[in-house]
């Protein structure tokens, strides 16, 4: 009797999937009206010898299904627990990955480089480490000129002796540079870093970018340069873009020009970035000075060209409306991933 339900035991115990089945089991042969109990009814009806042998055996049985389910138990504990602790969702959305992307920087200045290359310029590129001459004397800058101040200039010691370098401070050298090298006609840019000895605030920073732009041939005028300038702050800024020349003064050009963006903030009713002027500063410009030509080998009053500079910086915050220009070198991840 006790070998038949001893089977039946085991069978059920291999069918065993938790808790809750566990329980029924423990139940089905050890409750009240279960299987044990039921074979005591029966060995209850024999006579004393046998009563006795059937009992032990009966008790051994019991200690035998109570260290099963006490087995099963741990079993089904590990495996439960396993199950939560290796759950995993597969309909929850994935994380995405970091990718990288362009700096707004970049991004005006690929602009600004693809606008100029399709009006026939090349870009070309130049050191940042200048001699004073570069920077400075062959743009008719000479010694006493006050750009040469301790206050803009940062000057570094020459590691092969004589005069210091400048870190320079505008991309204007290499007009000299280029024009060693290569005879007009020609239009180039030349992009770069450049950098001021100043405080910074919201639109200074002591590192910017500009643009230097160079065009020279037999009869280049104002009106050419007009006509490029004009174009360019077009299709950067869209039809509307509204430019003026404004008399100014630098060595290096003669005349010399400020160039006026018509304000793209308020449509020039006046507002805090155009401080109510209606015009936005963009930069200097203005026809080649013939001393700068000299300075690059050229014979005087062979040639013409306009040049101008612009701030790189200054044309991207104005492009994505940002208002303090550390932002850009400030390398702030949740200002750069706006872009
Ligand atoms: N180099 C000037 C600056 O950094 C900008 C400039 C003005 C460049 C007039 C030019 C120019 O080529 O013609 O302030």
């Amino acid at each position: 009797m006790i070998d038949k339900v001893r089977k039946k035991f085991a069978e059920d115990l291999k069918k065993l999937s938790d808790k809750q089945s566990l329980e029924d089991l423990r139940v089905k042969y050890l409750g009240r009206k279960g299987e044990l109990n039921k074979i005591l009814e029966k060995v209850k009806t024999l006579g004393e010898k046998e009563r006795a042998e059937h009992g032990r055996q009966l008790n051994a049985f019991k200690q035998e299904i109570e260290q099963l389910l006490k087995d099963s138990w741990q079993k089904v504990k590990t495996a439960s627990r396993q199950l939560a602790e290796e759950w995993l969702d597969i309909t929850a959305p994935g994380a995405k990955p970091l990718v990288g992307h362009w700096h707004p920087r970049t991004l005006v200045l690929r602009e600004i480089e693809n606008i100029f290359k399709s009006l026939g310029f090349s870009v070309v590129d130049g050191p940042e480490l200048e001699t004073q001459w570069y920077n400075f004397e062959a743009l008719n800058m000479p010694k006493d000129h006050p750009a040469r101040d301790m206050q803009d200039t940062f000057y570094v010691k020459n590691p092969a002796g004589g005069e210091d370098l400048v870190l320079r401070t505008h991309t204007s050298p290499n007009q000299i540079r280029f024009m060693e090298k290569n005879e007009p006609p020609f239009r180039i840019i030349v992009p770069g870093k450049v950098f001021r000895n100043e405080a910074t605030d919201a639109s200074h920073e002591y590192q910017l970018h500009q643009f230097e732009g160079l065009m020279v041939d037999k009869n280049i005028s104002v009106a050419n340069f007009k006509a490029i300038v004009d174009e360019f702050f077009q299709r950067l800024y869209g039809p509307k873009a509204k430019i003026r020349l404004r008399p100014s003064f630098f060595p290096f050009t003669e005349p010399s020009f400020e160039v006026d963006m018509a304000c793209v903030f308020c449509d020039q009713k006046g507002c805090r970035v155009c401080k109510n002027a209606g015009w936005l500063e963009m930069g200097g410009a203005g026809m080649v000075n013939q001393f700068v030509f000299e300075s690059a080998g050229y014979v005087r009053n062979e040639w013409q060209g306009f040049a101008f500079g612009f701030g790189i910086d200054r044309l991207a915050m104005l492009k994505y409306h940002i208002n303090d220009i550390r932002l850009l070198t400030g390398g702030d991840m949740r200002f750069l991933k706006q872009f």
